[in-house]
């Protein structure tokens, strides 16, 4: 199909959460459909999303929630296709889900099942799935595109780039979106690794390295003013978890990050000073952080912070100015990251194929009639908690619903 001197409707370069749900939408109105991808294995990042129980979408689905040099351009395609919208997809196919938190939204069961649904929608639809193959340049016709594949040169009057971003490239990432959209005088924002865990180097790291496993809440603020609420992690490296992951989608190489330790817990020194004079000051920390964290402090916070001998001292012996530098410390901790685990780890890439050029309505070229742009692989990315996915079915149901039309 395709190949030869056939044209085809669409072709979809992609088989990932975004190029599958193009290609079962537009195969469902009719158009001869055929998703190719490299990969021996369809959506391998939906399989690992979620810790396994892929995290679909979020119920708080909004333009500000998501990272672009234009904030307006998700606008319209989330707007037409919603996170109800999906809701409504699934529980047609029987298939349930539960929120955990912040409105994200996870399968019941495993994420494989969201991978059937999206094969099965493509072939009930009459839609083709080809794997295994390489895919290569794309070049304008008068009537649509010729594309070089490991299969032959492919001929299709559309073609849909669904190929992701940069992030984990053993699982087969490629910054081809990005050579196309060049071929076609597209502007590439640079792409940079994000929701990803931050470095650290030195003492810091060491501190951490000692530390790895322990996790409290906390609020991390980007020098952009950008602040996140829930849970770091120290690990071997640095530091993770998903407010941690968060900031690293709006933090720039070199800027420092100030993370209070404790968000919820303002005064909480006086007050404790005032109740019990008698608690250590070690005790009291260890009310709102893990000991292990407390213990390791006078490493941490060097300006201001507790040192070893104060952690063992009455709160009734601290005199009240110290215990607000104490608390000042703790609740300004600012550290530079060394950098990010980058690609390795990285959830998402910000940057990709600038908006600027691309239709918000239809998520086409404005320079190529018929090419398409969808996904991860556009200058949109989502806050870790089901976003990403939420971009790339509303993109993929903008474009399917343009193609061809
Ligand atoms: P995606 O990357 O899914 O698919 C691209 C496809 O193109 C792949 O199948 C790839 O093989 C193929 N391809 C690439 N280059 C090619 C080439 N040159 N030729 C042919 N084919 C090529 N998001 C979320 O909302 N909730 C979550 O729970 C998670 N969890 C999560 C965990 C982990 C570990 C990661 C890495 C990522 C997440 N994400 C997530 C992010 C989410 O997985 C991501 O945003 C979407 O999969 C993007 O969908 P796309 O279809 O755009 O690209």
């Amino acid at each position: 199909m395709g190949s030869g001197t056939e044209v085809i409707d669409v072709l979809i370069i992609g088989a990932g959460a975004a190029g599958l749900f193009c290609g079962a939408r537009a195969a469902e109105r009719g158009l001869s459909v055929q998703v190719v991808d490299h990969a021996k294995k369809p959506a391998e990042k939906v399989r690992i999303s979620g810790g396994g129980r892929c995290n679909f979408t979020n119920l708080h689905t909004e333009p500000s929630r998501f990272i672009s040099e234009n904030p307006y351009f998700a606008k319209s395609a989330l707007a037409r296709y919603t996170p109800a919208d999906f809701l409504d997809h699934l529980r047609a196919r029987d298939i349930t889900w539960r929120e955990k938190k912040l409105g994200q939204l996870f399968c019941d069961e495993k994420s494989t099942r969201v991978i059937r649904m999206l094969l099965d929608d493509l072939e009930t639809a009459g839609g083709e799935l080809r794997l295994g193959v390489r895919v290569g340049a794309v070049e304008a016709r008068d009537d649509g595109y010729a594309i070089e594949t490991s299969q032959g040169r492919q001929f299709a009057r559309n073609v849909v780039i669904a190929t992701g971003g940069l992030s984990i490239p053993k699982m087969g990432a490629t910054g081809y979106a990005y050579d196309v959209a060049r071929a076609f005088g597209h502007r590439i924002v640079t792409p940079r690794p994000a929701l990803v865990p931050f470095t650290l180097s030195g003492r810091l790291k060491e501190t951490a390295a000692a530390l790895s496993g322990v996790a409290c809440d906390a609020r991390i603020a980007t020098a952009d003013g950008t602040e996140f609420d829930e849970a770091i992690l120290f690990t071997h490296r640095g530091l993770s978890g998903p407010a941690v992951l968060q900031a690293s989608s709006y933090w720039k190489e070199g800027e420092p990050v100030t993370v209070n330790l404790a968000p919820n817990a303002h005064d909480h020194l006086q007050t404790e000073k005032e109740n019990h004079p008698n608690h250590s000051l070690a005790r009291a920390l260890e009310a709102t952080l893990p000991a292990r964290l407390v213990g390791a402090l006078p490493d941490l916070l060097i300006e201001d912070g507790p040192d070893a001998a104060d952690l063992t001292r009455r709160l009734g012996d601290i005199r009240n100015a110290r215990l607000s530098k104490i608390d000042h410390a703790l609740t300004g901790w600012t550290l530079r990251p060394a950098g990010t685990e980058g690609w390795r780890t990285a959830e998402v890439t910000t940057g990709g194929v600038s908006v600027d050029d691309i239709s918000s309505r239809t998520m086409e070229s404005k320079r190529a009639a018929g090419l398409y742009f969808i996904g991860e692989c556009v200058d949109v990315t989502g806050w870790l908690g089901g976003y990403n996915f939420q971009w790339a079915w509303a993109s993929a149901a903008a474009a399917a619903e343009a193609l061809g039309a």
